[in-house]
């Protein structure tokens, strides 16, 4: 079965098997009937952060599980449960049709409700994690239900459990978000700020605030509907700050944040561009020229095409500044 549909950066892999599911028992029968047993099957959700290199020899299984319902409300809060095969940002017009505030920073980003907790998603000073209350997963092997809380899923940058030490072992079924009734806005990310501005709104709404989001993305962001992509494909490193100092000493426009345990996180897209890369193609495969730290597939880029554009991404980076690079995409 080819996968081109099933991952944003339109990668031609072909899956040994494949089926989708709609429900826990079809998700139960179809592994129960895994036509190569002792694989363990592979879970595809939106497909918005994944690399095929190669072929996949397995099951491949498309997470559509559906959903979305009030399941808690208090004075403050209102807690819905989502169906982990909903397309993320649905969920967001969810919560601004009722006004139900925490997700409008993380307006537009591609992918499915079940790819939120597990690698954190985050854009514009907000992450997941500070909706996130809890979530439903499917053990593989142990065939039965595990609850997460926030702190079960030991969430960090762009990490959490589900991508690092139970990788491929869990379906993630539902996950429940707790949602603010009264908006906390967080426009402190400057781009933000700069469009709010530039739109004249005159008083803050979470609708403004997604608006300006969305007009940020779209201007920066290539569509995956036309031009495959898997968003950020790098996370952005983070060095000790006596390096930092070395590095704006000869880079003064260096572009760099605080994080909380005093390094600091550097913009790879930055890096990547000063390395003369942005807008940088071979063949099919490239780097985008508005955000080099997207990868993006023109047409007919090989999944190694793409990888071995990272290799050399990753490889001028560090001849340049001595920095290491690390890929935010699951490579399969
Ligand atoms: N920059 C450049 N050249 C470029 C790209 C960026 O100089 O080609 C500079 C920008 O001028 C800016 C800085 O780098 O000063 C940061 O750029 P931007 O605001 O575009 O954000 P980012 O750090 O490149 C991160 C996330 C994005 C998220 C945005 C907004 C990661 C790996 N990426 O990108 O998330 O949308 O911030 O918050 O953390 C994703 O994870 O897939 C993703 C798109």
């Amino acid at each position: 079965i080819p996968l081109r549909q099933y991952n944003t950066l339109g990668i031609d892999a072909i899956a040994r098997y494949f089926a989708a599911f709609t429900s826990v028992n079809e998700l139960s029968e179809l592994i129960e009937k895994d036509p190569i047993p002792g694989k363990t099957p592979f879970i595809v959700g939106g497909g918005s952060n994944i690399l095929f290199k190669n072929n996949v020899n397995a099951l491949v299984l498309k997470n559509d599980l559906p959903g979305l319902e009030i399941i808690k409300e208090d004075a403050d809060h209102v807690y819905i449960k989502a169906g982990a095969g909903e397309v993320w940002h649905g969920f967001v017009q969810f919560c601004l049709q009722h006004n139900w505030a925490g997700v409008e920073n993380l307006s537009l980003i591609p992918g499915c409700v079940g790819a939120s907790p597990m690698q954190n998603i985050g854009a514009y000073g907000v992450e997941i994690k500070e909706v996130f209350e809890s979530l439903e997963a499917w053990h593989l092997h142990e065939k039965k239900i595990h609850v997460f809380s926030a702190s079960d899923c030991e969430f960090g940058y762009r990490e959490s459990v589900f991508k690092g030490k139970y990788k491929n072992q869990y379906v993630i079924l539902n996950v429940t978000y707790r949602l603010n009734k009264k908006p906390r806005f967080n426009t402190s990310y400057g781009a933000i700020e700069q469009e709010l501005e530039r739109m004249g709104v005159q008083e803050l709404s979470i609708q403004a605030v997604s608006q300006a989001v969305i007009n940020i993305r779209t201007s920066k962001l290539p569509d995956p509907a036309k031009i495959g992509n898997a968003g950020s494909f790098f996370k952005n490193p983070s060095v000790a700050a006596a390096t930092f100092e070395q590095l704006k000493k000869q880079y003064p426009n260096i572009v760099g944040y605080p994080n909380t345990d005093g390094t600091i996180k550097l913009a790879a897209g930055w890096l990547i561009e000063q390395s003369g890369l942005k807008g940088f193609r071979r063949g099919d495969a490239g780097v985008h020229e508005r955000q080099a730290l997207v990868l993006v597939n023109y047409g007919h880029a090989t999944g190694k095409d793409i990888y071995d554009l990272s290799e050399d991404v990753m490889k001028s980076v560090y001849e340049k500044f001595g920095v290491s690079l690390e890929r935010e995409v699951n490579v399969v």
